[in-house]
């Protein structure tokens, strides 16, 4: 494939679109999809034939459109109507409205900042294109850094340009990527291999989800061009079984790369070579720590490994191996398409481009955001997710899943960087953000991500499999107001034991909800200690 033959594919695909009058999209991922989607697109396709519009209106299928709370949502361009909580009974209504006066009962307001504060990068096409279509993809853009970079530019130019962008890994953590990139191309070996972080078990997390279910060439794309930089030859996806969506929709976008010639033998007709195959999680959350995932993928028990060696240095089969999230492969296109220095102009100093949440919890909008680092968390919450509903008050925000914390009231107006995050206890995680309101009590919050953490500890270590028990217990005294000042002492000293003796991220994380709720609500838990005095003694 060269540049001049995708441009071909790229224009015979718009001028396809605009013939139409009118494309709807419906939005087919699995928060609508449970909502019974795919009947409204049946519908429509039926009623669209059934009254002889197939040469005006065009009817697909799109990946998510952000409003989940809204949903299911059916989007009309070109006008820019995006209707809510649709039914199949609708659809005659939505065609009887086409060009006229939209169907206002069913409107959202596409002005509100719940859409005009956000900011698309790895979302770019979610909404957009159809992910099961080679030609939608390339239709807006795909493939096309791909070809430039194998043609333009040597490994270490596309790993510069990586660099130039600031972009640190999504899946938590924040390593720079291209430091990354430059470690394992600079590995010796003659086989590596690049690996995709599917696994997502975070609590309330659904943007990698998302993001394979919407667009998974962007990603596919992204590792692509990562294994040209680093001089890998075979790449893995490695995805949870409990997401057949996406599972089928990125082995679908590997099916058509492979017929176009964007993965196999001689890639675009240049030396290069690489191929892809998908490998199934079976929904262990520690399966997601890189070294555990590997060991995973080479057909073994997911346990997590000391590192040194990282596996950028001895990964899979011991061989030099690139473990990165989708949301980072999915930023990688438009980086090379653009430049480094395009994307780094969003964000903050230390933080640069946009994040991906999940904003669940007590909120108005829950769905899926992208916005540029350095938004405010009040600004997430209130202007993005319009606030806590049903008249009740704002609480906290967990950040971070299991492994972060929750960020009360008065620091609501913290920015949201890698950084700032930390600092207060609590981290950006892969991006689950979700809000608690004043009905919560804070000790169930911590108890309930101590269980999770304590359920999923694979036991290789002492610190993290009987000090996860030991906490959880520990706060369920709490609860049952049976706890003394001698118990929040040793609460606070297992904490500081299962964090510094723990092997591997997710025992050294574990305790940070228990922290967090200790700094910032602390004085629920001296509450709980209190209605343990017997009440004559009080
Ligand atoms: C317990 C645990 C679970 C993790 N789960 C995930 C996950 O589901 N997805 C992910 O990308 N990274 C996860 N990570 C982080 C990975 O180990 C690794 O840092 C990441 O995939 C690297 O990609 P990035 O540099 O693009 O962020 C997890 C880490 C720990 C300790
Ligand atoms: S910290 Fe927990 S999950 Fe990690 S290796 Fe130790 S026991 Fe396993």
């Amino acid at each position: 494939m060269t540049n001049e033959e995708l441009l071909a594919i790229s224009e015979k695909e718009q001028e396809l679109q605009q013939q139409v009058r009118y494309r709807i999209m419906v939005c087919s991922s699995t928060g609508c999809l449970s909502s019974r989607s795919d009947e409204i697109l049946a519908a429509l396709e039926a009623e669209v034939k059934q009254r002889g519009l197939e040469n005006e209106v065009l009817v697909k299928k799109v990946g998510c459109l952000g409003l989940c709370a809204a949903g299911p949502i059916v989007s009309i361009q070109p006008d820019g109507i995006l209707y809510k909580e649709m039914t199949p009974e609708d659809v005659p209504a939505i065609l009887d409205r086409l060009g006229g006066e939209p169907l206002e009962e069913k409107r959202i307001d596409t002005h509100q900042p719940f859409f005009t504060r956000q900011k698309k990068n790895a979302l770019e096409n979610a909404g957009v294109v159809d992910p099961e279509r080679i030609e939608d993809y390339i239709a807006t853009g795909g493939y096309a850094a791909l070809i430039k970079v194998l043609t333009e530019f040597s490994p270490s130019e596309v790993i510069q340009e990586v660099q130039k962008s600031g972009l640190r890994g999504r899946g938590g953590a924040g390593y720079p990527t291209g430091l990354k990139w430059s470690t394992v191309a600079k590995a010796e070996g003659e086989q590596k291999f690049v690996v995709c972080n599917a696994d997502e078990g975070d609590p309330g997390a659904f943007m990698d989800r998302s993001i394979l279910e919407s667009d998974p060439h962007r990603v596919l794309e992204g590792m692509i061009i990562a294994a040209y930089a680093v001089g890998a030859n075979q790449g893995y996806v490695y995805v949870r079984a409990e997401y057949p969506l996406a599972v089928k929709r990125f082995r679908t976008a590997i099916r058509q790369a492979e017929k176009m010639g964007f993965l196999g033998q001689n890639i675009c007709g240049t030396p290069f070579s690489f191929k892809v195959d998908v490998r199934l999680g079976a929904g262990a959350f520690v399966c997601g720590e890189e070294t555990a995932l590997l060991q995973s993928v080479e057909g073994n028990r997911g346990m997590p490994r000391l590192r040194p060696p990282y596996p950028a240095q001895s990964g899979l089969f011991g061989k030099p191996t690139l473990v990165n999230n989708v949301e980072t492969y999915a930023n990688i296109p438009a980086i090379l398409r653009n430049g480094g220095e395009w994307f780094a102009q969003t964000g903050t100093e230390k933080s640069k481009g946009t994040k991906v949440f999940a904003l669940t919890g007590k909120v108005k909008n829950t769905g899926l955001i992208e916005v540029p680092m350095g938004i405010t968390l009040r600004e997430i919450v209130y202007d993005i997710g319009g606030g806590v509903p049903d008249g009740r008050k704002f609480k906290a925000v967990q950040t971070g899943g299991p492994s972060g914390g929750c960020i009360p009231e008065e620091l609501l107006d913290t920015p949201v960087d890698y950084e700032s995050l930390k600092a207060l206890g609590s981290m950006m995680g892969s991006g689950g953000m979700i809000v608690i309101d004043d009905r919560s009590d804070m000790i169930d919050v911590a108890r309930y991500f101590m269980e999770f953490s304590m359920e999923e500890s694979c036991g290789k270590c002492v610190p993290c499999r009987v000090g996860t028990v030991q906490l959880y217990n520990l706060l369920g005294k709490f609860q049952r107001r049976e706890a003394t000042e001698e118990d929040l002492k040793t609460l606070e000293e297992l904490c500081d034991l299962v964090r510094s003796a723990s092997l591997c991220g997710l025992g050294q994380a574990a305790p940070n909800p228990i922290l967090s709720t200790l700094k910032y609500f602390r004085e629920e838990y001296l509450a709980k200690i209190r209605k343990s005095t017997p009440v004559e003694e009080a």
